[in-house]
């Protein structure tokens, strides 16, 4: 089985270029097919999960042309089938975006139905809501979800909780519905204003994305068009604390330092220093870090998914943190991999209490997750000696080329597959 061996102890120094938008890159993808014209997509980050997409996409006739690493060709004039198999959805949550544009597209969407995971139970009642109230019949029958309608009519969506899944899926069904929908308390992440304005590139008429009230007035049909998905926020902000943890010095390149903000303020607040231009972030991390309080919110809140990085920093600072986990219920599961390398925390609910200590020490540790992966992977890139990481197909669903660009800014990370390539591993690096 594959793993990171990872040497920690040496400080992070250099560039490194972001990739697009994971979370952006699967909505987008979806929705590609609402026409039947060929769409291009640029800046497409080439990570598990887009790619198990776009199989999914393939196995329902959808044409898939790879132009380069990360530039694909979608069309979609020669689907065939509206029904996506519990494979992909076992592999991939957001395959489930295939319900919103096929319904928009088709009236008809059969897609199974995402379980829980490793981060919690997750609901889908909002999404449900939202396609019921734009007219579609919605039931649940041998696993899957089945949404038709004959019609599809605008209405008014109010969302009860702030949800990045539900505002995507039902913003894509409601594009093709006749007249006006209404979607009130709308996620605002950049990746749902990321559709929209890609949406909109293929004749759409959507307003509001990025505010809490998001307007789409129906049309026809949508057309070709060329698009290039914006930078990952969440890549760049693990990037961000990985100067924090190894005391280095990061500039993030490619980027949208808006997107960036709750990131860089609470990188500043535990003594980094931050410097933002037009499309990079430098982070340079000097003295010891400090401890603070950080809760997890909706855009532009803090993200749960840069929640595991920031505790691996703040477990290395001076004085006691409490971080709150708003989002999910089951977000700590690393804690006990952190403790391991010698992490005082303690979880009492949806609440870490961290006591900073002077240092990690290297382990061998198990990747709960795909943020709580990567979060693992920087305590052991500041830890003393050597660190294993297991199940990292968790982190290679979101990260493209992980091991070498933190080899690129000084560490010491290689994927290996047998003990013996461990051991060389551990020689060759002394
Ligand atoms: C997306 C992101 C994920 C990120 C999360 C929160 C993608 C592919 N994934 O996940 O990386 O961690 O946003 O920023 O973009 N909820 C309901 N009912 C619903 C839907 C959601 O109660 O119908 C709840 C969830 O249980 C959760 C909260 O709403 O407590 C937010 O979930 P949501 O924003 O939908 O997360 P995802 O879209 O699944």
């Amino acid at each position: 089985m594959e793993q990171y061996a990872i040497k920690g102890g040496s400080p992070l120094v250099g560039e490194v270029e972001i990739g697009g938008a994971k979370n952006a890159a699967l909505a987008i993808l979806a929705a590609s097919i609402m026409t039947d014209e060929t769409v291009m997509i640029e800046n497409m980050p080439d990570v598990r999960d887009t790619n198990v997409l776009l199989q999914a996409i393939s196995s329902i006739g959808g044409i898939v042309e790879r132009v380069d690493r990360h530039t694909v060709k979608i069309n979609g004039s020669q689907i065939h089938d509206v029904v996506i198999e519990g494979d992909y959805i076992k592999k991939i949550r957001a395959s489930y975006y295939l319900l919103g544009a096929l319904l928009g597209k088709y009236k008809k969407a059969e897609v199974a139905l995402p379980g829980g995971c490793n981060i919690g139970s997750r609901p889908i009642d909002q999404h449900i809501k939202g396609f019921k109230a734009l007219g579609a019949s919605v039931k649940i029958a041998h696993g899957l979800i089945i949404a038709e309608a004959e019609a599809l009519r605008g209405n008014h969506i109010y969302m009860d909780v702030v949800t990045v899944g539900a505002t995507i899926n039902v913003m894509m069904a409601a594009v093709m519905a006749e007249g006006l929908t209404i979607i009130e308390n709308a996620a605002k992440e950049p990746h749902v204003v990321d559709l929209a304005n890609f949406l909109n590139s293929m004749g759409a008429n959507i307003k509001g994305a990025g505010t809490d009230v998001i307007r789409i007035r129906g049309v026809s049909k949508l057309h070709r068009t060329e698009y290039t998905i914006i930078p990952d926020q969440i890549e760049a902000g693990t990037f961000m604390f990985a100067a924090a943890v190894t005391k280095g010095d990061i500039t993030v390149k490619n980027v949208i330092p808006k997107h960036l903000e709750s990131i860089s303020a609470k990188l500043l607040e535990i003594g980094c220093e931050v410097e933002e231009s037009d499309d990079a972030v430098r982070v340079v991390a000097s003295r010891k870090l400090t401890h603070t309080h950080v809760k997890t919110l909706p855009y532009p809140g803090f993200p749960t998914d840069m929640q595991p990085q920031i505790a691996v920093a703040l477990g290395l600072s001076g004085g006691t943190s409490i971080v709150t986990e708003s989002i999910f219920e089951n977000r700590f599961k690393y804690v006990d991999e952190l403790t391991r390398m010698g992490a005082s925390i303690k979880v009492e609910g949806n609440t870490a209490i961290i006591d900073g200590v002077d240092k990690y020490t290297g382990a061998g540790i198990t990747a709960p997750d795909l943020r709580a992966g990567a979060a693992l992977v920087l305590a052991g890139l500041a830890a003393e000696g050597f660190t294993t990481i297991d199940e990292i197909r968790y982190i290679e669903r979101g990260y493209e080329d992980f091991p070498q660009k933190l080899n690129n800014l000084g560490a010491q990370i290689e994927i290996v597959d047998t003990d013996k390539a461990l051991q060389k591993f551990k020689l060759r690096i002394g």
